[in-house]
């Protein structure tokens, strides 16, 4: 049971990328949850309509289906703008799309490199820039970027996503400073390894996840409704003094130095 009221985003209009499946599906369906409509993105068509269809008969709330790659920036233009004309407005914007795949650096090519860049960090632009310049400019909002601690400290296997997440941490930034005024304010979760993802099943396979979650302090991994829950709270009122804030929710794994876990037989994640 949540320990939010149920009506506290009533008449809220929130757009959450890579939102079918994992954390951004957990998000949608909290914030639906909780009364607001939602409109979800995403590359794959088919996980996008069952995820739409369940949000809405689960919750009562509509739940937009838009199939788009946050690669291309006319597409994302082009689903933000359907948002606004579908559900009304634009309060909340959830840049949670990411790609990953562990790969020793010296094994990653180019295209594997910009694949990841142009998905997290040039996609939560895309995102971004669209929403602001066809609601927010206007009429303020929030946005909430899904970060990662990959990059707070040195991760084999993951530079790519390292430099990605840097960048999307880099944007909260400079945003929360330059929109502030505009009445945008933006805050990033910045996720530990989070036991039920697409993510935390490649990056962590079988017996891995068993490693990392002794070496969490709360010797537990996180839970999607963990990430979900705090979005929550970050959205609400009770966010309304956060602004380029990047809250951490790791069990406390990355103040013991980890980030991952360390597998036995070399580096790599
Ligand atoms: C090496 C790989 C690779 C792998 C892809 N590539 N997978 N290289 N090892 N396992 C390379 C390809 O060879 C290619 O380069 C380039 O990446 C693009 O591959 P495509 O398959 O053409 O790209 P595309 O289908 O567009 O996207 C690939 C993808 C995406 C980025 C892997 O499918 C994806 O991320 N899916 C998973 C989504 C996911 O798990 N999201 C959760 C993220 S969790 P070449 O040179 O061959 O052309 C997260 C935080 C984790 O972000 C934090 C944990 C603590």
């Amino acid at each position: 049971m949540s320990i939010f009221r149920d009506s506290l985003f009533a008449g809220r209009v929130a757009l959450i990328t890579g939102g079918a499946t994992g954390i951004g599906r957990g998000i949608a369906e909290a914030l639906a949850r909780h009364g607001a409509d939602v409109a979800l993105l995403s590359r794959k068509a088919e996980n996008l309509a069952a995820a739409s269809a369940e949000i809405e008969s689960a919750t009562g709330r509509r739940c937009l289906a838009l199939p788009a790659d946050i690669r291309n920036p006319e597409a994302v233009d082009a689903a933000v703008i359907r948002t606004i004309a579908e559900l009304g407005r634009l309060d909340i914007l959830v840049n949670n799309a990411a790609g990953n795949f562990p790969c020793a650096s010296e094994d990653l090519s180019p295209n594997g490199f910009g694949a990841v860049v142009d998905i997290d960090a040039k996609g939560t632009w895309h995102a971004t820039r669209s929403a602001f310049r066809a609601w927010m400019k206007e009429h303020g909002g929030r946005i909430l970027n899904i970060s990662a601690t990959l990059h707070h400290g040195g991760t084999p296997g993951q530079v790519h996503v390292a430099a990605a997440k840097a960048a999307v941490d880099a944007m909260t930034r400079t945003l929360a400073v330059e929109w502030g005024p505009l009445g945008v304010q933006v805050n990033a979760i910045a996720p530990g390894p989070i036991g039920d993802t697409e993510g935390a099943r490649r990056l962590f396979p079988g017996p891995v996840a068993d490693r990392l979650r002794a070496q969490v302090p709360i010797r537990r991994l996180g839970a999607i409704e963990d990430i979900a829950s705090l979005a929550l709270f970050v959205l609400s009122q009770a966010g309304s003094n956060l602004n380029g804030a990047i809250l951490v929710s790791d069990g406390g794994l990355s103040l013991s130095g980890r980030f991952s876990v360390e597998p036995e037989g070399g580096p790599g994640v």
